[in-house]
Formats: structure tokens, sequence, C-alpha cells
């Protein structure tokens, strides 16, 4: 194993109080987010987008490292550019999703296995000489009637292991992403159990495959109330039962703790990551960072609507959300910052 290596990447990802941009939308899924927009579901109009995203002027003061999807890896730029290229001359690390998706399990009503470990070695490897230093695999839990149960926690949190392990196989770190859904009525209190037992069940499953935990980044969901539930605690009451659930089941040895932003709005993601940064920074073994996808890009993919004359004011709108969540990152965020954009 790289050793070295895999800790200064990691290291990296969180460095300067940066974070992550998720752009790996798989083609279905950059569908609907499309869909919204009328913005037509053809490979040029991704490209188009996801260039965009790319070519923001001033995006690596606050961004450390981009996730890709398989196509956007190998896409180039109206000019001819690959687009890892252009993303590795900004200064910002190109990373890759390599699930190829969360399906249903069987057996277990309600509940989904991600998929994507055949050939898995042999991708990864390919993804390490294209340039890629960092790889994604996304579990998904879902809070319902009797579940999650354990054939469900059990299996991610192995798959997620076998991920992370050919991942520094192959020198690349992995990012290891158990999302509990915000969806469901379901109350705080059980997101927080549940939160805690499979973050426990992630982290057995990583030290018995040998997992190098400083060479690695954990994104987690943030304990968070069902999105229909009646009760909505407060940004601080998240903050302090998101960063108690993480002291009890993230080891100090992980070098970062990358959020996802799971459907919270822009606001409220920045928010919340604030009021853990503001309570808590200084007295935590881990950097609280962000790995979001919509909630840096909606704004931009609003205002783009799939034109090309509205492509410098989408850039502002991602370059905005970008700089809010670095501030986020300081405890330096506040709402007022969204009304007086740059
Ligand atoms: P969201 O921030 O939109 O949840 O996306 C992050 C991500 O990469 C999900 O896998």
């Amino acid at each position: 194993m790289e050793t070295q290596k895999l800790i200064k990447t990691a290291h990296d990802l969180v460095a300067g109080d940066k974070g992550i941009l998720a752009m790996d939308e798989s083609s279905p899924t950059i569908k609907k987010r499309f869909a919204q927009y009328n913005i037509p579901e053809t490979e040029e109009a991704r490209r188009s987008y996801r260039e965009l995203i790319i070519t923001t002027p001033g995006l690596s003061e606050f961004i450390s490292g981009f996730i890709l999807f398989d196509e956007t890896i190998r896409q180039k730029k109206k000019d001819g550019t690959p687009f890892i290229k252009t993303i590795i001359d900004a200064g910002i690390i190109p990373g890759i999703k390599v699930d190829t998706g969360a399906k249903d399990m069987a057996l277990q009503s309600g509940e989904k296995i991600t998929e994507g470990l055949d050939g898995l070695r042999e991708r990864l490897a390919e993804y390490a000489q294209m340039g890629a230093r960092f790889a994604k695999w996304r579990a998904v839990i879902t809070i319902g009637n009797g579940i999650p149960g354990n054939a469900c926690i059990e299996a991610n949190a192995l798959t997620l292991a076998r991920y992370a392990a050919l991942c520094q196989e192959a020198g690349l770190v992995p990012i290891v992403e158990p999302e509990i859904l915000m969806d469901g009525n379901h109350s705080l209190d059980t997101c927080f159990v549940e939160t805690e037992k499979v973050l426990r069940a992630v982290f057995r499953h990583l030290c018995i495959q040998g997992i190098l935990l400083e060479g690695m980044i954990l994104k987690p969901n943030m304990v968070v109330p069902g999105l229909i539930c009646p009760i909505q605690e407060t940004v601080d009451e998240v903050a302090d039962e998101t960063v108690k659930c993480l002291l009890r089941a993230v080891p100090a040895a992980v070098p970062g703790i990358t959020f996802l932003s799971g459907g919270q709005s822009s606001e409220l993601a920045s928010a919340r990551l604030n009021a853990m940064n503001k309570r808590f920074k200084g007295r935590l073994p881990w950097g609280l960072s962000f790995s979001y996808g919509r909630a840096i890009q909606q704004p931009a993919l609003e205002i783009w609507k799939g034109q090309d004359a509205n492509v410098p004011e989408a850039q502002m709108a991602l370059l905005h959300q970008s700089r809010c969540n670095r501030d986020a990152r300081r405890g330096q965020y506040n709402s007022e910052m969204e009304t007086s954009k740059m």
C-alpha cells in the first residue's frame, strides 16, 4: 500500500477549510435534475454543464476535489482540452464515483444494496492511470417500518470495506459514504440510533479488511429528523447530535468527515455545518467538511437552464455556494450571505 500518498491525498482533501464538490450524478440522476428546468437530456448538455462547473474561475479557493462520473472523466472541453487536465491545472483533485448504483436487496423488502465490486480492481487501475486520486462509493440505508435490518447494514458495511480495500491497493483514497436517507417521518432520535449503528458496523468492517484509517474520508449524513417529521430540531440541536454521534463511532485516526447534503436546502446544509464548526472546532479529532452535490449545484443549475448566455451567472452562484461552505467550515457563515451574494 502506498501509505504516505494515501495519507497526503486524504489530508489535502480537507486542508485549507476547503471541501469537495460532488458532480458525479449518473446519467439517470442528472436526467431528473435537468428535467426540472426542461434542459435536454443529451450527452452534449451534460458535457456543457460539467464544463461550466470545472471552468468556474476561482473555485479552487474553496473546493479541494471534484467527484466525477465515468462519462465525465472521459470528456473534453469544447476547445478539446480533456476535463481531467483542466481540473488538475486548476489545482483541484479529481475523484471518481465507482459504485454502479443501489439495487433492491434480495429477501429484504424496502432495503438497498450497492453494487459495483465486479471488475472494480481493473476499473480503479484505469482511473488511477487517468489521474484520479480518490474514489466514492455510496451505500443507501432507508429508515422505515422495521428497517434498516442487520442484513442490510452488514452487507452494505462489508461492501464498503471491500471497495475501500481495493481503492487503497490502487493508491486511491476511498470516500466511504453510508447515507441514511432523510425521507420519512422518523425522529432525529431514530436517525441518531440508526446512524450510530451503521457507522459502528462500517468501521468494524473497515478494520477487519485492514483499511488504513488515516488514508480514507468518511462521508456520512448529518443526524436530522425525517423530512416529514412534525418536530424539526434547530440548527444547533442538529449540530450537537451529529457531533455526539460521530464522536461515538468514528475513530480519531480518520482525517476528515465530509457530509453529504442529501436533499437539504443549500442554506440549511451550510448553516448546520457552520454550527458544528462554530461550536466544536478545535475540540474534534477530525475536520468537519462538506462533499455536497445538490446543496452546491442547485442554484447554479437553476440559473443555467441549458443556456450558454447564463454560464457566467451560474458560475457566480456555484462560487457563492462554495464560499458559503468554506466559511461554514470556519464557523463564519451566516444566512445574510445568501442575500448579499458576492
Ligand atoms: P448530495 O449532497 O446532493 O446528497 O450529493 C452528495 C453525493 O455525492 C451523494 O452520493
